[in-house]
């Protein structure tokens, strides 16, 4: 595996394999990486001549009062794991060549981009928006991998290539979850034993008002009750609980085909999201789906 730091080592040799016609696939990751990345990275592997992965912990979307300092960081580790997977490029750039002192650029995604996470993370999708921006730009990919874990990340990153005429094709990849359906994240390791006990009943609840709404069609009532029974049980607080349109995130309307629930609550200092489609009960009563 080739590792790079900067733009034009980068380039050099994305050039060369794309001159060879090698198609590109490109998972850009914070790195502390978990079995959720390396689904998207050996889905990476198998659809593309070549993949390349970026770790950057990316100060632009977190808010002062969030954990930038203290976001789990294993160069080291990720570095054998990348090895290990037969990814071709790690690209792990750096932060002055990232954000270069004097630059002006910004790049939201309001609408989108403001409700649910963006609501309670005021930095996370400018951030997002603009670090993703930026690597695809210096990448170049053909197909760019994404989890369906930051569902609504995934839904402005979309918004985003496609206002931009960036002509990367985007893959969403199904949430990767523990034995217990606690969905599988780097800050999980920061749970104390009872919170991690507590911790998979988020999922529990969102396939229960999967449940409780395909037998009410009642998205707000599901949603109150929902967020009265996380409180129940353990969380400390709910920053939201929604049913919505899987594709804009916002009110269920005449022609909403996806649904999606989605949640974000709080266990002591951590913060977990999840979300799922709605026809995962179906799905998974049918044989078993990973979302
Ligand atoms: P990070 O949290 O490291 O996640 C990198 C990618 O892995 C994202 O697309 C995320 O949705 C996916 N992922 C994380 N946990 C997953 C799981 N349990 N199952 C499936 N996929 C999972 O998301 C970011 O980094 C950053 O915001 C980034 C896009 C890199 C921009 O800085």
């Amino acid at each position: 595996m080739k590792v790079v730091s900067n733009i034009a080592e980068l380039r050099a040799l994305l050039g060369k394999w794309v001159g060879n016609s090698s198609s590109i696939g490109f998972v850009p990751t914070m790195g502390a990486l978990h079995k959720g990345h390396l689904s998207l990275i050996s889905r990476s592997i198998k659809e593309n001549d070549k993949t390349c992965v970026s770790i950057f912990v990316n100060p632009k979307q977190f808010s002062p009062d969030e954990d930038f300092d203290i976001y789990p960081r294993d160069l080291d580790q990720d570095i054998l794991t990348l090895d290990g997977a037969k990814v071709d490029l790690l690209y792990v750039p750096r932060l002055e060549e990232m954000y270069k002192p004097g630059s002006l650029t910004v790049i939201t995604v309001p609408v989108i981009g403001d409700i649910l996470e963006g609501v309670y993370r005021k930095n996370l999708f400018s951030g997002v928006a603009m670090v993703v921006a930026k690597l695809l730009i210096q990448v170049g990919p053909h197909r760019l991998y994404l989890g369906e874990k930051d569902y609504q990340q995934l839904c402005v990153i979309r918004q985003m290539v496609d206002d931009l005429d960036i002509s990367t094709d985007i893959l969403a990849c199904a949430t990767i979850r523990e034995k217990d359906g606690l969905a599988i994240s780097s800050r999980n390791v920061r749970l104390s034993d009872q919170q991690r006990e507590v911790a998979p009943l988020l999922h529990q609840t969102l396939l229960e008002a999967a449940e409780a709404f395909d037998n009410t069609g009642d998205e707000l009532v599901t949603a109150e009750n929902s967020t009265r029974k996380l409180v129940e049980r353990g969380f400390d607080k709910v920053d939201y609980f929604s049913i919505c349109d899987g594709l804009t995130l916002g009110a269920i309307g005449p022609k909403t085909e996806n649904i999606r629930i989605l949640a974000a609550a709080w266990l002591g200092n951590n913060r977990l999201i999840d979300n799922i489609a709605l026809s995962t009960i179906l799905t998974r009563t049918a044989g078993g789906n990973n979302n």
